[in-house]
């Protein structure tokens, strides 16, 4: 079954972002010259997207505000997590809405530099039926910050791994691999099952890799590496690296850039 559908998880309150989300949420700060959230829509949309799901917190007005002037041509409805009960529980909420299709799920605090890796999730996808989840090799020092996989053997020349379990933020001598989840994924409808069956964690979050730890435990995961750029906005060195990167890319302002910073540099 083709892959349409897209949540983007975006009812965090972005303390981390303080004092600039006091105001504006973080997914809507600048990424050069375009709303960090943009560049998420557009990458759902290069990869066959046409109706993305935002799951938003009404604190945030202004994200329904963005989904009505969002630009690209798929379709925006915006659903809430009004408490802070997890990505499994975000992702949970968006089951009626998605229905039996596949769908994708875009962490937000990700920025890739273009569609190709979710492109890469969604082939894997529709040729296997398999769950598909981005994953990239890290030192064993940042494993703590994410989902981590125990994979089965290693990747293929083609960079696909099955997946036997995954445990969220181990500490780095506990860590199964170094293979963590980088915010990407393509679900079967199953997932719904596995996330409704799932015990609440400390604080009552429900976690997604919990959810995808069961689904590998049933052989229906593969983790496919990431081979394009990727930036962690969640992090405000990542924020600035992905607009540096942005800007390069463009013809307007990219040459100078790059000038300035060889010059700054020197
Ligand atoms: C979330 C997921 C984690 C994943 C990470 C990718 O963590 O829970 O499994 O590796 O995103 O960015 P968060 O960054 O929201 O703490």
């Amino acid at each position: 079954m083709p892959v349409r559908t897209a949540v983007i998880p975006a009812a965090g309150l972005g303390t981390r972002f303080l004092p600039a989300t006091k105001v504006v949420p973080k997914e809507l700060l600048p990424v050069f010259d375009t709303p960090s959230l943009q560049h998420t829509v557009d990458e759902a949309i290069g990869a066959g997207i046409d109706h993305i799901i935002l799951v938003s917190n009404r604190a945030k007005p202004a994200i329904e505000a963005f989904a009505d002037k969002a630009s690209g041509g798929a379709r925006i409805t915006v659903v809430y997590q009004d408490a802070p009960r997890g990505l499994g529980h975000a992702v949970e909420i968006t089951r009626e809405l998605v229905g039996d299709a596949p769908f994708a799920v875009l962490l937000p605090d990700e920025l890739m530099g273009d569609s190709s890796h979710l492109q890469d999730l969604v082939r894997e996808h529709e040729a296997t039926g398999q769950t598909a989840i981005g994953v990239k090799r890290v030192p064993r020092s940042e494993v703590s910050a994410y989902g981590c996989i125990t994979p089965q053997g290693v990747p293929d020349a083609n960079g696909r791994v099955g997946v036997r379990d995954v445990v969220e933020k181990p500490n780095a001598v506990d860590a199964p691999s170094d293979l963590v989840i980088i915010g990407r994924y393509v679900f079967s409808r199953h997932i719904f099952g596995y996330l409704a069956s799932l015990k609440p964690a400390a604080g009552g979050e429900l976690q997604l890799s919990d959810a995808i730890g069961a689904y590998a435990r049933k052989g229906g995961v593969t983790g496919v590496l990431i081979s394009c750029t990727r930036h962690d906005t969640g992090t405000p060195m990542g924020m600035l690296t992905a607009s540096i990167d942005a800007a390069l890319k463009r013809s307007n302002v990219g040459p100078q850039l790059r000038t300035w910073l060889e010059g700054r540099l020197q």
